[in-house]
């Protein structure tokens, strides 16, 4: 394993053992709301405090953007990207569902990524050109001929209400298409199980960067397709994100056009 892989996998084992420290005992957190249908308690922020403690003592000159610190400023060729806990909603009712992200972004593009399940010990990394895998064994994405059969992974978008009606448009439009869509809670954890080959294909509608740094590269490194609703690679920028194989990655894109708003085509 990279050298930087390996200091990043041990801050996300840090961050899933606090994590998991309080997992069965969600009624003692204090939880506030960000904003509507955005939640964050205490283990999140002390989960990204052990990870930026572990970052800074490895890296002290990289900067680091944290979704409950925001940014550190540093070297800005090296910018560590963190979801000390992607599915809140879920951890706060038990469901076990969640995962810690974090990646690097180096010259603006993502080069080595984390994606912990800590209740499930599940291990996804990759490091650019080094291929992806789940704890010690390589990830491949599926390579079903289109949508026949397949099972989808998306998200809801609870943060952007307004594109709701757009989204349930695409959704009836995917629906009679596939085998199953699939609304697990965590975006980090949907791409890294692209990655791993369990759902097909991916879409949603306006996620936050730190929800996806590291998920992309998983998918790149499994031979999956990532892209904006345009199919190409705004993706970071803009939060939308489609992927999938290569024949659904196509045919989701295909499939969605028609229900873009303006606000959407980006
Ligand atoms: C959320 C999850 C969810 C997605 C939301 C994200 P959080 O992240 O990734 O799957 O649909 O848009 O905000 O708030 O649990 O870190
Ligand atoms: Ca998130
Ligand atoms: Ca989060």
């Amino acid at each position: 394993m990279h050298p930087t892989l390996n200091i990043a996998v041990k801050a996300a084992r840090k961050a899933g053992d606090i994590i998991l420290r309080y997992h069965n005992q969600i009624d003692i957190l204090t939880i506030e709301n960000k904003a509507a249908n955005d939640f964050v308690s205490e283990v999140d922020k002390a989960a990204e405090d052990a990870i930026i403690d572990e970052l800074k003592y490895a890296f002290p000159t990289h900067s680091i953007l944290g979704e409950e610190n925001g940014e550190i400023l540093g070297d800005a060729n090296f910018q560590w990207i963190i979801d000390p806990l992607d599915g809140t909603t879920n951890y706060l009712h038990g469901f076990p569902q969640y995962a810690v992200s974090i990646a690097l972004h180096e010259n603006n593009e993502v080069t080595h990524a984390v994606v912990y399940d800590p209740f499930k010990e599940e291990m996804f990394t990759a490091s650019k050109g080094e291929g992806a895998y789940l704890n010690e064994q390589r990830m491949r994405t599926t390579n079903t001929d289109g949508f026949k059969n397949t099972l989808i992974g998306t998200g809801f978008p609870v943060k952007s209400p307004q594109h709701l009606e757009a989204y349930l448009e695409m959704f009836k439009a995917i629906h009679p298409k596939v085998a199953g869509i699939r609304r697990a809670g965590s975006a980090a954890l949907d791409l890294a199980y692209l990655a791993a080959g369990r759902i097909d294909g991916f879409w949603e509608i306006e996620l936050n960067i730190w929800d996806i740094a590291a998920g992309v590269l998983l998918i790149k490194e499994a031979g999956g397709f990532v892209g904006d609703f345009s199919g190409r690679d705004k993706y970071l920028e803009t939060g939308n994100v489609v992927a999938g194989n290569e024949k659904v990655f196509k045919e989701i894109l295909k499939t969605i056009h028609p229900h873009l708003t303006a606000d959407l085509q980006r």
